[in-house]
């Protein structure tokens, strides 16, 4: 009579593989160093690229008899204030969160239709909820009369 042997893996038709543990490891860091490869190259092309700079503004000699007042003149994002013979430019981006300000009817501010804050012609604020001044923007005479501004 012979004795009944044990049962090996090998007899017993099963093969040890990797745990359900092992695998969800394995895959978690596969997972984890592709995006680590990701963001790697997602800063590398933001290093790599910055935006053109802007185009400079250019704003034509006035026409007609001087004014008496300061004259505000927009194009755009940008903003050329004119009084006497002085001259300022200022973003048109309001600093509370980037609306495009242009000036008030009475033409002696700078108002937000977004949330309603108000500017100064020198950019300062007078009414919240800004609560900083509107940039301001290099200016230089254009040798023919007229201004030339650089954003950025
Ligand atoms: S964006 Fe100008 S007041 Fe809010």
């Amino acid at each position: 009579m012979r004795e009944p042997s044990s049962p090996t893996p090998a007899t017993t038709g099963t093969v040890a593989g990797p745990s359900r543990r092992e695998v969800g490891g394995l895959l978690g860091r596969a997972l984890g160093a592709a995006g680590l490869l990701l963001a790697g190259l997602a800063s590398w092309r933001f290093a790599a690229w910055s935006p053109p700079p802007p185009e400079p503004v250019s704003f034509p000699p006035l026409e007609g008899p001087p004014r008496r007042g300061p004259l505000v003149r927009q194009q755009g994002r940008v903003l050329l204030v004119q009084h006497g013979e002085r001259a300022w430019a200022l973003s048109a981006a309001c600093s509370h969160l980037g609306c495009t300000v242009a000036p008030g009817p009475d033409g002696r501010t700078l108002d937000c239709p977004c949330h309603g804050s108000r500017y100064a012609l020198d950019g300062g604020v007078l009414h919240g909820p800004a609560d900083e001044p509107l940039t301001e923007l290099a200016v230089e005479p254009d040798g023919a009369g007229g201004f030339v501004v650089r954003p950025g």
